[in-house]
């Protein structure tokens, strides 16, 4: 267990806080480039900050403030013009950089300017930038940059802190239980015949690397020289988690809308066959979480059953009540891994995974992904992931013992 004082430290994503800070050194997906062709304007909520996207209808990205500085009515309802968003209320007009460059019904234009951010678009996804200048690199990681890939990517809002799922990334054990046997016990509930039966874990560990951590796990049945024990899968600093094999790969990103909230991105990729025409755009949902009637999570498939855990821990965990134990290893290293890159940043030092050198992102960073072990039986991912397809699937099956359907 820990402070009260050390979650708050560890949880809170505001301006000004140790971890808000942390967070902000880093690009961070807000909107999709697909949903943004059909609603151009749209309200944006990260690290407790509120804030409205637009594409200019020259097509240029913007993410201004929340509110239009004439009587503050919200910039959401504002019409997209040339180079900027119109107010809807008496036009006055904000260029990408939050300058207001036209007051229809004044003599002249005050110089006046309300806050931006940078925001790029990459992978379908549009990212957005709430640190110091200048802004780093954005990572053009291999999943969101490689051109022979399709691609399709979900949004589901939960209402609880982003380090509960960061958290889950770090302890790889909860799959024997949380998708074995709670798994099972739902599909009995439900009538239907069990879902997974895993491997046992033998072991658990964690390297740091540049880029973040990565995670490996040795299951019994497989080999010690297997990738998935001699490589595993990482997690890139802060808020991703990348799964798959190389042909069929798997993020999912936990962007911290503000301390209670967290946006859960699953962005799924997989190689293009040869002959298969590449794809016009990303598709893109949004999708919501099921509750049952007494407003628990319903833990369906595994993703679910993970949202499922990360909700029920409460909007903010409380770690002053927690008992971390020898499995917990990967949550304790995850928790100073942030408490101590929060202090470099303190001490203005660049934290973990920070690019700044354009030549490290071209075309792409590769990402190496250990490759399966074990069973698993096709056909099933995807009533076992629900609209999350072979990608995630392809990640866990390493430490499946197999299905006793
Ligand atoms: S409130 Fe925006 S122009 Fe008046
Ligand atoms: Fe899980």
């Amino acid at each position: 267990m820990i402070s009260q004082e050390l979650n708050e430290r560890l949880t809170q994503t505001g301006p000004g806080t140790p971890m808000g800070n942390l967070l902000r050194r880093y690009w961070h997906p807000v909107g999709a480039g697909a949903e943004l062709e059909k609603e151009p304007v749209q309200p944006v909520r990260l690290l407790g900050e509120s804030l409205t996207l637009f594409r200019s209808a020259k097509g240029d990205l913007g993410l201004v403030g929340e509110r239009c500085a004439h009587r503050a009515i919200s910039l959401t309802y504002g019409i997209p013009q040339e180079h900027g968003l119109r107010c809807a209320y008496h036009g006055w007009t904000y260029d990408t950089a939050g300058h207001v460059v036209d007051m229809p019904f004044e003599p002249a234009c005050l110089p006046l300017k309300i806050k931006a951010y940078p925001v790029q678009e990459l992978g379908g996804l549009i990212w957005a930038y709430l640190g110091p200048e200048p802004a780093p690199q954005l990572p053009r990681w291999d999943i969101l940059a490689r051109e022979d890939m399709d691609r399709e990517i979900v949004f589901k809002p939960l209402p609880c802190n982003w380090l509960q799922c960061m958290d889950n990334s770090f302890d790889p054990i909860h799959f024997e239980h949380l998708h074995g046997k709670y798994g099972n016990y739902i599909m009995k509930k439900l009538g239907k015949p069990p879902m997974l039966n895993p491997a046992r874990h033998l072991k658990i560990d964690f390297d740091v690397f540049e880029f973040g951590v990565y995670k490996r796990r040795l299951v019994e049945g497989a080999p010690e020289d297997g990738t998935d024990w001699t490589i595993g899968h990482p997690v890139l600093f802060p808020c991703i988690l990348a799964q798959g094999s190389p042909e069929q790969q798997s993020f999912q990103i936990r962007t911290p809308t503000d301390d209670t909230n967290t946006m859960h991105i699953v962005y799924n990729g997989r190689l293009r066959k040869p002959g298969q025409p590449d794809q016009e755009s990303i598709p893109f949902r949004r999708e919501s979480l099921e509750h049952d009637e007494w407003g628990r999570v319903l833990g369906t498939n595994i993703v679910k059953q993970d949202e499922m855990a990360w909700v029920g821990q409460g909007s903010i965990s409380d770690r002053t009540a927690e008992h971390l134990a020898t499995s917990d290893k990967g949550v304790m290293l995850f928790h100073n891994l942030l408490l101590q890159e929060a202090e470099k940043v303190e001490r203005g030092e660049e934290p973990l995974g920070v690019i700044r050198d354009p030549a490290i992102n071209e075309p792409y960073i590769h990402i190496g992904r250990g490759s399966r072990y074990g069973a698993f039986r096709s056909g099933v991912q995807d009533e076992i992931y629900g609209g999350v397809r072979e990608g995630v699937a392809a990640g866990v099956s390493a430490f499946l013992r197999g299905f006793d359907r």
